[in-house]
């Protein structure tokens, strides 16, 4: 263990900096060996400030070689400034002066990924969270906003590209051979937003023609090889940028806007200003090799990126327990817009599905934490489904709370009145309530409450008087550091159906209709409806209108009526996921005790009807008969025993597939798509529930299906259809699936993005000796352990393989805690990550509990990076 333990820093230590940075001079001599940064920052005291005799303090990184410092043209003599703990500090400084650093930095050692760094043959940067200072000293904090002119030196012939923020100003050839490209960017930005790429890259142009007539070139630049996988990402930028046009009123403002593709990337991509850097996985995609979920997944990160332009960008936030700020807001917008794009009840049962199973168990954990953080060791470790899901939440609520109309008014006025400036949740919120008029001071609490809170409701009819009461009691169960809660304002859409499942139409606060807003803000609270014609079955929280877990006592035919007639599309799916849930708890509780499954349920003849209902939606036909993952189980489980649930699951699938083969097998048919390979709404659908019913088809041990599955594998024209085949017959124990392993490899081995996926399929395959043939993996000519995606797939992968990963006697989590380690050196942020399902300890069946807690006691006894340190001492807390 190191002597002095990472210290935390605190919301409430906040203070403005004491120096401003106006103007930022960089020059990059990029060299394989060492990279030559000067800095020249033209630097004065803050004014808002009180600390107005503060020493400069400028932050660094132990990978940062000072060669020379100077105030204005007086070289500073080592005397004159310290460096401690990383971090340069001069004590005598004037007002207003020049500030000159010449750093050296070795990009190709550089194996955090984070700063400037190589990937394949390029120069890239990474600078978010706090990069920069691995680059240069300096102010690295958002609220220090500067105008950057970055110069480029490098050999044009190796690096004929080189890039970074706003405008290329000019590009010249030098005496020694070497070429210089300016690039000035005229919006004022944190360091965080900073962006350099250089390397020899092909690019592929278009140009976009802004509502006010504005011309912009728009570009792509990857390796040569994958140059042919960008067109789908143009488009969707083009229509993103459409989109926050017409829905926002923002335009773009530079002329130019780049996205460069990278294969070694710690995260998705990242809005740099006027450069976004993306990695490669959620950039490039073809018919051939990309499925539709990474088709979706290309188009909602390249507009995510894109809007970030204002809501991140233009107005950023003031310090880093604010990211939510950012991250929420532009993660509702993208939504909005894949909304738009392509089905709205599909796009959101596929969001609440995910986050009711992550980020609620993140909620559960050690790691639980505010949307808005009070305190944090390690930054890097707060880009979660909290502050980026849970955070869309709260925006989505404060949508549905004002209305589409008060909302944008709200959001012009925020953009009006914060442009340039670096600000905090609470200004988002009241520029909302603003321009709204609608009260949201007790709404604030969802940004400094963790947990997930809980919603009994309880109902009562009386037919003579027709009326209807609904009591609602919320309550947010204790987090760490939060033992106490106060009650949330809560809206709670919903409305009420008759037993034919017609909506009825009825009174609440003088307002008649069959939709209602209940704005749920006491610890217990009684709504009361008039005009009820009969005694009704209510439909709550309609499309999810607030990230809670609410309970209500439906018996199977209520959830059998919301089923097959909610007026709601998310509550049908939801009605659907709850009777397959309470049959999965059932046979849960079967197989833990021993005993012998067996359904107790009608959940088949539901199914059934689903699969045979030609008006439905295909896309949610399949969402709904996908029964409930093994994680989101976990997450509702009091004490999670893994074989038990994957027993269950096993159980339920193959009961469903014996007694609905031949639909399954007519749905195959049925759903087949025709023509050219489209990521369009609805071939995705038609997809979706074709290889949905092929998995149930084999499942159902009709050799037919082995013959389909194996043929759909060979004769597939795009990945949906080939990977699916492969995932069935490896899920499902097909006799074959080894060789189409081999064969998929044998095909696919020189798209890395495939590869991953190959990687990932592999790693979760349910065998006796997963972990010899994992740990065999990593010696594979495929893996790499310096690449982010890979790690990510073999040990993603690892994690899914429930009998591998919880072998009792503690191997799986052994084999885990071994990588961490190793990781841990190269990539603290990858070694961070990995450790997220090991926090789960508490709520582990004790016998893989004991296990999994000696794995956190061992990996804690390392000296260890921050990152690890913060999630793995506070896992044990
Ligand atoms: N800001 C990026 C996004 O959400 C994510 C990111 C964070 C990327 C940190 C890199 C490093 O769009
Ligand atoms: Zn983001």
């Amino acid at each position: 263990m190191k002597e002095s333990q990472p210290s935390a820093i605190y919301l409430k230590d906040y203070k403005v900096p004491p120096f401003l940075i106006d103007k930022t001079e960089l020059t990059f001599e990029l060299d394989e060996a060492t990279t030559v940064v000067t800095s020249k920052l033209h630097m004065r005291r803050n004014p808002d400030s009180t600390e107005n005799t503060a020493p400069l303090v400028l932050d660094g990184g132990e990978d940062v070689k000072l060669v020379a410092v100077a105030m204005d043209d007086y070289v500073l003599p080592s005397g004159e400034y310290q460096l401690v703990d990383n971090q340069l500090i001069i004590t005598a400084t004037a007002d207003n002066f020049v500030l000159t650093c010449e750093t050296l930095i070795e990009p190709q050692n550089n194996t955090r990924l984070e700063g400037l760094y190589r990937s394949s043959s390029m120069f890239c940067t990474q600078c978010e969270a706090e990069g920069f200072r691995h680059i240069t000293y300096y102010l690295d904090r958002p609220d220090v906003m500067s105008v950057f002119t970055t110069r480029i030196i490098a050999d044009a012939t190796k690096y004929p590209v080189m890039l970074s923020n706003g405008n290329e100003i000019s590009r010249e050839l030098q005496e020694d051979g070497k070429t210089s490209v300016v690039w000035h960017d005229p919006f004022p930005k944190p360091a965080y937003l900073f962006a350099l790429v250089s390397g020899n890259l092909e690019v592929k142009n278009d140009t976009f023609v802004t509502q006010s007539q504005r011309e912009v070139k728009l570009q792509i630049f990857t390796e040569a090889h994958n140059i042919d996988k960008v067109d789908y990402a143009m488009e969707a930028l083009k229509r993103s940028m459409r989109w926050d046009e017409d829905v926002y009123g923002r335009e773009y403002d530079l002329d130019i806007f780049m996205i460069v593709a990278v294969d070694d990337f710690n995260m998705g991509a990242m809005e740099n200003k006027g450069l976004n850097i993306f990695n490669s996985s959620c950039l490039l995609a073809s018919p051939e090799t990309t499925t539709d979920d990474t088709y979706l997944r290309v188009e909602a990160i390249v507009a995510h990126e894109y809007f970030h332009n204002w809501s991140g960008n233009r107005v950023t936030c003031r310090d880093w327990f604010q990211l939510s700020l950012k991250e929420g807001f532009t993660v509702f917008r993208d939504q909005s817009f894949s909304a738009d794009m392509h089905s709205d009840t599909v796009k959101r049962v596929e969001d609440v599905s995910f986050l009711k199973t992550a980020q609620f168990a993140e909620d559960a954990g050690p790691m639980a934490h505010p949307v808005r953080p009070a305190s944090f060791i390690e930054i890097s470790n707060f880009y979660t489904l909290t502050v980026y899901e849970k955070g869309a939440e709260i925006v989505r609520m404060i949508h549905t709370l004002l209305g589409a109309e008060n909302f944008r008014k709200g959001s012009d006025l925020y953009f009006e009145r914060h442009d340039g400036q670096a600000v905090t949740c609470d200004d988002f919120v009241a520029a909302m309530q603003d321009a709204s008029g609608v009260d949201l001071t007790q709404f604030k609490r969802w940004y400094s409450q963790a947990g997930t809170p809980q919603i009994r409701v309880t109902d009562e009819y009386d037919a003579q008087s027709q009326t209807y009461q609904l009591t609602l009691q919320q309550e947010t169960p204790a987090t760490p550091g939060q033992p106490t809660k106060l009650p949330l304002h809560i809206p709670v859409r919903l409305g009420l159906i008759d037993e034919s499942g017609n909506a009825l139409s009825v009174s609440s606060s003088g307002h008649v209709s069959d939709e209602h807003l209940l704005e749920l803000t006491e610890a217990e609270q009684v709504f009361e409806f008039t005009q009820v014609a009969t005694k009704p079955v209510p439909s709550l929280l309609r499309g999810f209108s607030a990230p809670v877990k609410l309970s209500y006592d439906y018996s199977s035919a209520d959830l059998l009526l919301l089923l097959s007639s909610d007026q709601d599309g998310f509550n049908r799916w939801n009605a659907g996921q709850q009777l397959a849930v309470n049959e999965l708890n059932t046979l849960i509780e079967q197989a833990v005790a021993g005993e012998t499954l067996s359904l107790t349920s009608n959940l088949v003849e539901g199914f059934k009807s689903l699969l045979q209902d030609a008006s439905l939606d295909p896309a949610m036909v399949a969402l709904i008969l996908n029964l409930p993952s093994q994680a989101y189980l976990s997450e509702l489980a009091q004490v999670i025993h893994p074989n038990a649930i994957k027993q269950a699951r096993q159980y339920l699938k193959k009961q469903i597939a014996e007694s609905l083969q031949a639909d399954f097998a007519q749905a195959y048919q049925q759903h087949q798509v025709t023509g050219q390979y489209q990521a369009e709404a609805k071939d995705i659908a038609s997809r979706s529930l074709k290889n949905l019913a092929l998995s149930y088809w084999l499942e159902s041990g009709d050799d037919a299906a082995k013959q389909v599955v194996v043929a759909q594998f060979e004769s597939a024209d795009n990945m949906t259809d080939q990977f699916a085949a492969l995932s069935i017959a490896v899920h499902h124990g097909h006799d074959k699936a080894d060789d189409l392993l081999d064969a998929f490899y044998q095909q696919w081995q020189n798209e890395p993005l495939v590869v991953n996926k190959w990687l990932m399929l592999s790693a979760s395959r349910e065998q006796e000796d997963a972990i010899a043939k994992v740990t065999a993996l990593m010696e594979h000519e495929a893996f790499d352990l310096k690449n982010p995606n890979k790690v990510r797939s073999l040990l993603g992968g690892f994690g899914q393989n429930i009998a591998a990963f919880h072998q009792v006697d503690g191997s799986g989590y052994q084999f885990l805690a071994d990588q961490i380690l190793v990781l841990d050196k190269r990539n603290p942020q990858i070694a961070s990550r990995l450790c997220t399902p090991l926090t789960r300890w508490k709520k582990m069946a004790p016998e893989l509990s004991v296990k999994m807690k000696a794995e956190l006691e061992r990996i804690m006894a390392n000296e260890l990076s921050k990152d690890v340190y913060e999630v793995i001492s506070k896992s044990l807390a």
